[in-house]
């Protein structure tokens, strides 16, 4: 037997909840992280921002209208940045209902409150810092985050991840002990000397090839590529042989690699 669905029932895929299990729940909230683990992800995806006063939500959006209530609450404050807003009034927010009633009142986390809600859970942690380059330090303040929290410094439960490459070489340097991510497609050439600090790297689906998945892994880094829910390209990426697939419906790539 030889092929691509042999290779890909060979070899076993890590499960990323992408912002939680995030086709079934609001994006970046301890009840998508929860479900995440219901559904037997390996580890969850999350987006971390700084607030006003400089406290570490969880957003993917830089602004708060997409998945929260923010122009209702606060009407004069457009645009309604998640770095104009302090932690207090963001805590006002709804960040449910956008998704469905069922969700109304789901609040905006800090990320201490994820890692202490979550850190009895099994599965390990993809912590994204997000458009850093609006916040000047915020790797700091994350670093001092993981640091009060210990458990999710165990080898092999957390690596950090983000578009900003430059941002990742200041973490990697903060935390050298935690394994780095770099988001996007970096070109092949780049590979060598972004080896020096990263340990993962992280493309969309879209683009991706096998040629590309054995550059990296010839590098000693890992591949682990979004955010892919149909279950035909979750069997084409295992085929390439990547190492993680982050997904919003965990519990599909759950059902294809436990057949
Ligand atoms: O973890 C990969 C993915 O989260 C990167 O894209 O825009 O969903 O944060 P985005
Ligand atoms: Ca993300």
């Amino acid at each position: 037997l030889t092929g691509p669905a042999t290779a890909a029932a060979a070899r076993p895929v890590v499960n990323v909840a992408h912002r939680g299990a995030s086709a079934y729940a609001p994006e970046n909230t301890i009840t998508a992280f929860e479900l995440a683990g219901d559904q037997r992800a390996d580890m969850f995806e999350l987006d971390v921002q700084e607030t006003k006063d400089h406290q570490l939500v969880l957003m993917h959006d830089t602004t708060l209208t997409r998945t929260t209530d923010a122009e209702k609450v606060f009407p004069g404050l457009s645009p309604w940045n998640v770095g104009d807003l302090t932690l207090a009034q963001i805590r006002k927010l709804d960040a449910g209902s956008w998704f469905s009633g069922e969700h109304a009142g789901e609040p905006v986390p800090t990320l201490g409150e994820a890692l202490r809600t979550m850190s009895g859970s099994r599965m390990g942690l993809l912590l994204e810092v997000k458009a850093p380059d609006r916040y000047p330090g915020i790797e700091t303040r994350i670093a001092a985050e993981l640091r009060r929290n210990p458990r999710w410094l165990s080898p092999g439960r957390l690596v950090v991840q983000s578009f900003d490459w430059e941002s990742m070489r200041r973490f990697h340097r903060l935390m050298p002990g935690v394994p780095i991510g770099l988001l996007g497609t970096p070109a092949t050439a780049e590979l060598p000397s972004l080896a020096e600090f990263a340990d993962q790297i992280n493309p969309p689906y879209t683009t991706l090839t096998s040629a590309y998945v054995r550059r990296v892994h010839g590098l000693g880094m890992e591949v682990l590529t979004y955010t892919v829910d149909d279950p035909d390209d979750m069997r084409r990426m295992m085929s390439y042989q990547v190492d993680g697939i982050i997904t919003n419906r965990p519990d599909v790539l759950r059902g294809l690699t436990d057949a």
